[in-house]
C-alpha cells in the first residue's frame, strides 16, 4: 500500500485519484507530521510499502513571519517520516521545490546543483530534504510551480480575477515551468514503479513567465484580458522569489522513460478537464 501524507491537499488529491484502490491517505485530523508519535503510531498501524509526503507548510509568505512552524512541518516533519519509515522497511517520497535555489544559475537546475534557499520557506524545503537521508531508501521530488484541480492556484486566481477585471498586472521576470499536479503525480508514479532513489526534478516541459502564464491562460480560455508587465521588486511580497528556476528533468525521463508534456498542453488539458466553481 501506498501512504499518501497530505491527501487534502493539492497535490495529494491528485495523488490519491491516480493510486486508487493502492492508496490509503491520511491529513490534519489523522496525522501530524509535526509529532513523532503521530507518525509512528499510524505508519507503524498502516504498515504502507511506500510513503509519499505531500504535506508541508506551503504559504511562501506566511513562512516569512512564521519562521518556526515552515521549520516543524517542512523540516522536522521530514525527519520523523524519514526515521519511522525506515525502521518499518518503506520507501519516503518527498515532495520538494525549485525554490531550494537562488535562481542565479542562468540554465536549468540539475539535482545536483548547490542549493542556496532565499527564503524561510526555501530553506525549510531544503532542512526537508536533508532529514529525508534518516531513511537511504528515499527520493526527493522537486516540482515548482503547481496547479491542480484540488487546490488555490494561478489558474484559479486569475480566472476569478478574469472575471471582475478586464486588465491585469502579472509579473514578467520571474522565470520557470508552470506545472499540472497531474503530470507530477504521473512523474512520481513512474520513479516509484522502477524504484528509484536519490534527487529527480519534476516539471512540465518548457518555460515561461508568470504573466506568460497568464496570458496563455486567458488565450485557452478565450478570455479578453490585457495582461501587463511587472517587476518582483514592484511587487513587493515578503518572501524573495528566484527569478530563474528552471528544473532540467533530463535525469527523470533518462531513468524512468516518462516526461512530462510541454506546459501548454498540460494547461489546455487542465483547462478542459475543469468544473468552474
Ligand atoms: N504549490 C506549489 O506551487 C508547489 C511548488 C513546488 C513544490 N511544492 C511542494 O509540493 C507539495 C504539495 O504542495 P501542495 O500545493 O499540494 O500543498 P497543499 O495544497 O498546501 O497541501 C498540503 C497539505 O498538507 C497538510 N498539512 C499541513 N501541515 C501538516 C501537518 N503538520 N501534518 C499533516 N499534514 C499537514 C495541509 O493541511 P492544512 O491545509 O489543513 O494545513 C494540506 O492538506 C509540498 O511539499 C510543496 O512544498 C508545491
Amino acid at each position: 500500500m501506498i501512504l499518501v501524507v497530505g491527501n487534502k491537499g493539492m497535490l495529494g488529491q491528485e495523488l490519491m485519484a491516480l493510486f486508487g484502490s493502492a492508496a490509503r491517505g491520511v491529513d490534519v485530523g489523522e496525522i501530524d507530521i509535526t509529532d513523532l508519535v503521530s507518525v509512528q503510531r499510524v505508519l507503524t498501524t498502516l504498515k504502507p510499502r511506500v510513503v509519499v509526503n505531500a504535506a508541508a507548510y506551503t504559504d511562501v509568505d506566511g513562512c516569512e513571519s512564521n519562521s518556526e512552524l515552515a521549520l516543524q512541518v517542512n523540516g522536522e516533519g521530514v525527519a520523523h517520516l524519514a526515521m519511522i519509515s525506515k525502521e518499518i522497511d518503506a520507501k519516503l517520497v518527498q515532495v520538494s521545490t525549485d525554490y531550494v535555489f537562488d535562481g542565479r544559475k542562468g540554465s536549468p537546475y540539475q539535482e545536483d546543483d548547490a542549493p542556496a534557499p532565499l527564503s524561510v520557506y526555501g530553506e525549510s524545503k531544503l532542512a526537508g530534504e536533508m532529514n529525508t537521508c534518516f531513511n537511504p531508501n528515499h527520493l526527493i521530488v522537486r516540482t515548482q510551480w503547481l496547479y491542480g484541480h484540488a487546490g488555490k492556484n494561478f489558474v484559479e486566481t486569475m480566472l476569478k480575477l478574469a472575471a471582475e477585471r478586464d486588465t491585469l498586472t502579472v509579473v514578467d521576470d520571474q522565470i520557470g515551468s508552470p506545472t499540472w499536479t497531474r503530470d507530477l503525480a504521473l512523474a512520481i508514479k513512474a520513479l516509484i514503479d522502477k524504484d528509484c532513489r536519490g534527487t529527480y526534478h519534476a516539471a512540465n516541459a518548457g518555460v515561461t513567465s508568470w504573466n506568460g502564464f497568464a496570458k496563455e491562460i486567458f488565450r485557452l480560455a478565450g478570455l479578453k484580458v490585457e495582461v501587463a508587465p511587472m517587476t518582483t521588486e514592484e511587487l513587493g511580497r515578503p518572501a524573495a522569489r528566484p527569478l530563474y528556476s528552471t528544473l532540467d528533468c533530463g535525469k527523470l525521463s533518462a531513468d524512468t522513460g516518462f516526461s512530462p508534456q510541454p506546459w501548454q498542453d498540460a494547461l489546455q488539458r487542465y483547462l478542459e478537464l475543469r468544473q468552474p466553481n
